[in-house]
């Protein structure tokens, strides 16, 4: 289809309003059936702002649902298992979490207080969002307060991760030789991915013997956050979970202003302060961008994926750092068919359809468009915007997408996906 004639068509916003509503399940939106039957945090975070565009009481639901599921020490689970699945693979009792509403022991990228900022500012019933960020404020400050307080509790500036699911960009390269050094499993298990996405598109067994031995280790340990942090045998830092994290924050502070809340407002200014201090001992004069980093081995995991470009959206580079980082994504752009591919093409481990090793992932997009407009490059936004509307236009409400053909890949009529399309690509 011709670049003019994609342009003149429009978003088919009922058929992604469908979307969100076939993958309602009460309160709560499965990213899509069968391979993800549960809420997933930064799913359901996208998923608010697209349920925002045609129900905004339904949007406020899926964060109070998320929330509801939020552990004592603060830390918001990346999966809640409110139902069993057989259709998925691990769960619950994997985890071995015992919480009340059952849950991973893992978080994912917070990008909740942005989802609800945006959500408190465009809403139409004000009534409404006064009334929900009222009873949501305190839990992000205890969600907040956990990432730096148990990711970070030497105040570097830098929370970790523990997991490459938490980073929601699960078979990135980067996470390769971190990941390597972790052992695996020695008992046999039956994936249940396989049976909904071609092999092509999914981590290899290697990668999800190690990604179960780590499941494992949190509950031999008891998730005890002091002995995981002391011999986790993974522990990276994450430029997207920094920078979305960054972003999050200032962002609540912006609620916090608003709703006049004061409690544990100090504690996030230094805290953000930190962080854009300590950005820097990531930066890449070679790479123009941030580097991920092993604390295992001490060294920068020298791979360009759309993480580390992330601190644009965390308000995170000085204005150099930020215009090197705009050209390097114009130059990514150009180097595939529809972009930002979430490895740059000249990575020796690039593959174009291989889950989060090559493919173009909307939300991601959207992040970076977002951070692209903020640091004064609209054209480069709306290059991002454009081409993650190709996508859409050429095959669908796809998980992602091959970086090479446009191709659909991974879980069909996916919710972020539809979300995304509704609140950033129909507009
Ligand atoms: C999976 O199972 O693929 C998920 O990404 C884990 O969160």
């Amino acid at each position: 289809m011709s670049q003019k004639k994609q342009q003149e068509q429009r978003i088919d916003v009922e058929a992604a309003a469908r979307i969100l509503r076939d993958n309602d399940r009460g309160g709560y939106s499965v990213p899509t059936h069968g391979l993800y039957p549960f809420q997933w945090s930064w799913d359901s975070a996208i998923t608010a702002l697209g349920w925002m565009k045609i129900d905004e009481q339904r949007a406020w639901q899926e964060a109070e649902t998320m929330f509801r599921g939020q552990w004592a020490n603060g830390m918001v689970p990346h999966i809640l298992f409110h139902k069993d699945a057989e259709s998925y693979f691990p769960g619950p009792d994997i985890w071995g979490s015992n919480t009340a509403i059952p849950s991973s022991a893992i978080s994912q990228p917070p990008v909740w207080a942005t989802a609800i900022r945006i959500m408190y500012e465009t809403c139409q019933n004000r009534a409404l969002a006064e009334e929900k960020l009222g009873t949501l404020l305190p839990k992000l400050i205890a969600y907040h307060d956990w990432w730096y307080r148990e990711r970070d509790p030497e105040d570097t500036g830098l929370v970790c991760s523990y997991h490459p699911w938490e980073s929601g960009m699960d078979n990135s390269p980067a996470w390769d030789d971190p990941l390597d050094a972790v052992p695996e499993v020695d008992w046999t298990y039956q994936r249940r991915d396989l049976g909904h996405v071609d092999a092509d598109q999914r981590p290899h067994k290697p990668q999800y013997d190690r990604y179960l031995y780590l499941v494992d280790f949190y509950k031999r340990h008891g998730f005890d956050s002091q002995y995981i942090y002391e011999h986790c045998p993974y522990k990276v830092i994450d430029v997207s979970i920094v920078s979305i994290l960054q972003r999050a924050s200032s962002d609540l502070l912006e609620l916090c202003r608003h709703a006049d809340y004061k409690s544990g407002v100090d504690e996030l200014e230094n805290e953000l302060a930190r962080t854009g201090t300590a950005i820097n001992r990531l930066w890449s004069g070679k790479r123009h961008c941030f580097l991920n980093h092993d604390l295992m081995s001490g060294q920068p995991l020298d791979e360009v994926t759309t993480a580390t470009v992330l601190p644009l959206f965390g308000g995170l580079a000085d204005t150099d750092q930020a215009a090197g980082m705009c050209n390097l994504i114009g130059e990514w752009l150009a180097a595939t068919k529809v972009g930002l591919s979430s490895t740059h093409p000249s990575s020796a481990r690039y593959e174009s359809q291989r889950y989060w090793r090559g493919p173009v992932w909307l939300h991601i997009n959207w992040m970076i468009a977002r951070g692209a407009d903020d640091y004064g490059d609209p054209q480069l936004a709306e290059r991002l915007r454009s081409s993650a509307r190709d996508c859409v236009m050429t095959s669908g409400f796809w998980e992602y997408f091959d970086a090479d053909t446009g191709d659909g890949c991974g879980g069909d009529n996916f919710t972020w996906t539809a979300a995304v399309a509704l609140y950033w690509l129909a507009s």
